[in-house]
Formats: structure tokens, C-alpha cells, sequence
């Protein structure tokens, strides 16, 4: 079964809570321009609302969405002038007209989507979007080392990602009941048992990336519900889409009853934390 609107839904109100916790859209860090020449891809952007938004702090830039799956896409005529959204799978290569192209390689909550041995391929893909921008830059800098005084930088990219090693519960009082948000929390951490996510920022620097800046962020106390409750969607789409809902003693209804309890658990005080991670860095000229 697909659950689309479920899925749809719950990355709209992700994309504002995630915002709110980081307090920004791109990293105070990435130069960045008001203009057509200034063009920025989302990889794997799902319903395009980190772009939506974007178009309001950047309404002249070029915003252009990526996505496997074109189904989450609202209508074309409804979405501002300088937004396309785009068919691309990033495991293959990426065709040569994206080459080179982006000032800002944006990608968030690949998570659930790429496996370990993933990384290194699809980083690559990412990495042959950047502008090359920076090559004409360093040269520039090379030869007139000493009259040079600004340069503009190469692409830069921005990886944000929930790092599932950092799951966790949180409560008001030791005497308030978590079993049922623990046992959640561990059937996430199941589907997930990767090391990439904490190895991005060493990985960004491996493969050459510059001035990489890392950072951690917690959910303030005043979002932890609403964090939650995501996870809770989260469940929910899950257990339709992968469990068996053929019976009420199935996997899938016995899921959603403990999503149930979970949700009860919530409500006195009890809440799922994690680690909202951000890494970014410039392509390097070799
Ligand atoms: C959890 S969603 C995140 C969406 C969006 N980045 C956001 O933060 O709202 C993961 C997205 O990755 C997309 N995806 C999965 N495999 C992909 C692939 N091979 N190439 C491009 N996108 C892919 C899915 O279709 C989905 O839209």
C-alpha cells in the first residue's frame, strides 16, 4: 500500500519544525546571491518544500528539484517561476547538462534511503553538480596572488541529516512510562543500522571537500512534542507500507496500537530525542 499523503504531510510539517531547531534553511556559512546566475539544487527533495521556501529568502535564484520519485510533486502551474522539479536518480550518473552547475548542493534526510556502501558513489554524483566555479576563482587567485583582493568560492554542498545513533528518550519525571516510545525508538534504530550518517563530516574532508563545518542540534524543549509526533507519522506510514495488515493480530494494526500507547506516553510528558546533524563544505579544486 502506498501512503503518499501520509508521506507528503509529514516531510511539509518536517521541513518547518526542522527549520525552526536549526534557524535556518542554508548554513549562515554559504555566500549566497539573489540572482539567476545563482543556482541551487535539492537532491532527493520529496514534496519540494526546502525549495518552497527558499524562493522566498532567494526569489530570483535558480531552484531546481531532484527526486527519484516525481509523485510527491505539487502542479507545476502552481509553483513560482524560478522552481522546476526534476526526475534524477542519484545512484546513476548524473547526465552531463548538471554538471558543474549548482553554486549549493542541498540533500536532507537520506537516512532511510541510502545504505553504507552507498555513500561513496552517490557523494561523487553530488560532488559533479558543484560549480566549477572555484577552478577559474583559484587560478584567478594563482596568478594575481597579490591584486586580487575577493574571489568568489566554488559550490558548496549542505547535508542535513537525523543521525540515528543519537536516539534517545527524554522525560519530565524518571516516574513517567516510555516502554512503548523506547519500543519505537528501537524499531527505528533497527531499520536503520548505519555509520554513515557519523562519518559525513570525515568523509566530506576525505574526498576533498573545504572549509567543512559540522554541527549538532538538539530539539528544544518547546518542539520535542511536535518531533515526536513525526515519528509517530513515521510509524504509521511504515506499518501500512511494510508490515501485514491482513489481519487485526497482524503486525501492522498490533504496530499501531503501540503507536497508540506511545502517543499516551507523549501526552504526560515523555518524548523521542535525536540529533538534527548538519555538514557543509566546498568543493576543492585538485
Ligand atoms: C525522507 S524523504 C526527504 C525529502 C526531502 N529531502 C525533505 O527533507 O523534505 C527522502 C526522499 O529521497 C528520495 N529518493 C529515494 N531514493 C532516491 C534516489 N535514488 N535518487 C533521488 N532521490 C531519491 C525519495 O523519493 C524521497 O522523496
Amino acid at each position: 500500500m502506498s501512503c503518499l499523503k501520509l508521506s507528503s504531510g509529514r516531510l511539509n510539517l518536517q521541513h518547518y519544525l526542522w527549520r525552526d531547531v536549526l534557524g535556518y534553511n542554508i548554513h549562515p556559512a554559504i555566500p549566497i546571491k539573489n540572482d539567476s546566475d545563482y543556482k541551487i539544487a535539492d537532491v532527493g527533495t520529496g514534496t519540494g518544500i526546502w525549495l518552497t521556501d527558499i524562493h522566498r529568502q532567494l526569489p530570483s535564484a535558480r531552484l531546481d528539484g531532484f527526486d527519484v520519485s516525481t509523485e510527491q510533486y505539487p502542479p507545476k502551474e502552481w509553483l513560482p517561476g524560478n522552481i522546476s522539479l526534476k526526475s534524477l536518480d542519484i545512484h546513476k550518473p548524473i547526465p552531463d547538462e548538471l554538471r558543474g552547475v549548482y553554486d549549493l548542493v542541498h540533500v536532507r534526510l537520506l537516512v532511510a534511503v541510502l545504505r553504507d556502501g552507498d555513500l561513496i558513489p552517490v557523494v561523487e554524483n553530488l560532488f559533479a553538480m558543484l560549480s566549477l566555479y572555484c577552478v577559474l576563482c583559484c587560478l584567478l587567485t594563482w596568478v594575481c596572488e597579490d591584486t586580487l583582493t575577493s574571489v568568489e568560492p566554488g559550490g558548496y554542498l549542505q547535508w542535513s541529516e537525523i543521525n540515528p545513533s543519537t536516539f534517545g528518550i527524554q522525560s519530565i519525571h524518571p516516574d513517567t512510562r516510555t516502554d512503548e516510545l523506547r519500543y519505537l525508538v528501537e524499531s527505528f534504530r533497527l531499520r536503520a543500522p548505519l555509520r554513515w550518517v557519523s562519518e559525513l563530516p570525515s568523509f566530506f574532508a576525505g574526498q576533498g571537500l573545504k572549509d567543512v563545518l559540522h554541527r549538532s542540534y538538539a530539539t528544544p524543549p518547546e518542539l520535542l512534542m511536535q518531533m515526536t509526533q513525526i515519528h509517530f507519522m513515521l510509524g504509521e506510514e511504515m506499518s501500512f507500507v511494510i508490515m501485514d495488515n491482513s489481519d487485526p493480530a497482524k503486525g501492522g494494526p498490533a504496530y499501531r496500537r503501540r503507536i497508540e500507547e506511545a502517543a499516551i506516553e507523549a501526552k504526560e510528558g515523555a518524548a523521542i530525542t535525536f540529533a538534527c546533524e548538519v555538514t557543509i563544505g566546498m568543493r576543492q579544486v585538485t
